[in-house]
């Protein structure tokens, strides 16, 4: 079945395009089905126009299409309403228009935003950013030695801080150790002092079944190029209880529905956050992206069943190296515990951009092993995958990171595996 999945995307079944290429940066960005690249195409091609505005039938189509998109994510999502799901460019776009609008809607001098060091820079930053203007503090959960985040310091300082803490911001899924967190024990913590929570499911939402009754957060964030689906397209999911009284961060076009000198009415929800001309084509090709996606699950037997190939895989890359003291694994060694990506050192070898100059100077670069997978066509990452944090917290430089997607299979792992052992073992400098 994972093998017909894997015909769907043309970047990689097809021969004439990158000959055999071997994608191992889902983590990044994923590859595309056929039948969203189709989509786009025939928006452009019979369907163009904006929406929202014209009284003729393609405006009014391409109305309907962008309602019903934003229909299926909040079907994937299992979020009350479509009222509930607004489209942004990116998981980034999510996490800033939370900073300006809730952030700044709650947030006083003295206050707290909780995130975790295992955060992406996207969930640090745009709180960084917003301290500029009100004086609050941002505090990190710590991750532990096993690479869980600690919930008994959360508990902690709940103890300590009670409702000081305003917002606790988190990811479900690490773009690089892969480890899913136990957010829904720490958001319940949250909630007992009536902390707003934020998941940012970039990495979870192709990988694990993500509902947001479930995990009960007030709002999520995700990126649709992450999900199959284009990229500039991406999704904020929030309560309405919030967004009803929430003032949006961006005003123009789109997000009203009566301007006049002297003041505005706000257009219906979730309009109201989506101001000026969006990425119709993409919003549009991302429903079809979470529509195909949920098909496919429901065709493998259900999400675990995605969850058991991707972990057979990630399982099957590391026994690889299992006595090989070179490969340096960042993150838990049981495959269980592990979604999407793999990030590994290489002993004696430094990639770019590491901050350690003794490093630097002393070891082999690590830019040889990239350039030696590149010419063998793999497809993956070195640094810090914007988690500088999480890198410093244990003491690692920039690692290499392969990530899986739906369309992998054994021999994408096993040619990564042996590459890379052929990389290392010819003594590149
Ligand atoms: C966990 C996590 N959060 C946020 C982001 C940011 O996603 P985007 O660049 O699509 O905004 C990423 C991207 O890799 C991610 O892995």
């Amino acid at each position: 079945m994972f093998n017909s999945i894997r015909k769907e995307f043309p970047i990689i079944s097809s021969s004439s395009f990158r000959k055999g290429i071997v994608y191992l940066d889902s983590s990044a960005t994923t590859q595309k089905p056929q039948v969203v690249i189709d989509r786009i195409k025939q928006y452009y091609e019979k369907e163009n126009a904006n929406i929202h505005r014209g009284p003729y039938d393609l405006s009014l189509q391409a109305t309907q299409y962008w309602l019903q998109a934003h229909e299926s994510v909040a079907k994937f999502l299992n979020a009350d309403s479509y009222e509930e799901i607004i489209f942004t460019r990116n998981s980034t776009e999510g996490l800033n228009f939370l900073a300006n609008t809730i952030g700044k809607d709650l947030l006083k001098d003295g206050d707290i935003v909780v995130v975790s060091e295992m955060e992406h820079h996207s969930n640090i930053v745009s709180w960084m950013l917003l301290q500029k203007s009100i004086k609050f503090r941002i505090e990190y959960i710590p991750v532990k030695d096993n690479y869980t985040l600690d919930t008994d310091w959360f508990t902690a300082l709940v103890k300590k801080y009670g409702k000081k803490i305003k917002i606790v911001s988190l990811v479900h899924i690490s773009n690089v150790l892969g480890v899913k967190n136990n957010v829904e024990e720490i958001f319940k913590i949250a909630q007992s002092v009536n902390t707003f929570t934020v998941l940012d499911a970039a990495q979870s939402v192709a990988r694990i079944r993500v509902d947001v009754k479930e995990i009960n957060c007030d709002a999520l964030v995700f990126s649709g190029h992450k999900v199959y689906g284009p990229t500039g397209s991406g999704v904020l999911y929030c309560k309405r209880k919030y967004l009803d009284k929430l003032i949006p961060w961006m005003g123009g076009g789109e997000m009203v529905s009566l301007v006049s000198k002297n003041g505005f009415e706000y257009n219906e929800l979730p309009w109201k956050f989506e101001a000026g001309t969006p990425n119709i084509a993409g919003g549009i090709a991302l429903g079809v992206a979470v529509d195909w996606l949920s098909k496919r699950v429901e065709s493998v037997g259900g999400w675990e069943s995605i969850v058991e190939h991707e972990q057979e895989l990630i399982d099957f890359f590391l026994k690889q190296f299992d006595s090989i003291d070179w490969f340096k694994h960042f993150g838990p060694n049981n495959s269980k515990a592990k979604y999407g990506a793999i990030a590994f050192n290489i002993k004696g070898f430094t990639f770019r951009g590491c901050k350690d100059v003794t490093k630097v100077e002393n070891d082999k670069r690590g830019e040889s092993i990239s350039e030696f997978l590149n010419k063998k066509r793999i497809a993956f990452r070195e640094g810090y995958h914007c988690a500088e944090p999480l890198h410093d917290r244990f003491g690692v430089g920039p690692t290499v990171r392969f990530s899986l997607g739906i369309y992998n299979n054994r021999e994408d792992v096993i040619y990564a595996a042996n590459s890379l052992k052929e990389a290392v073992l010819s003594g590149l400098s």
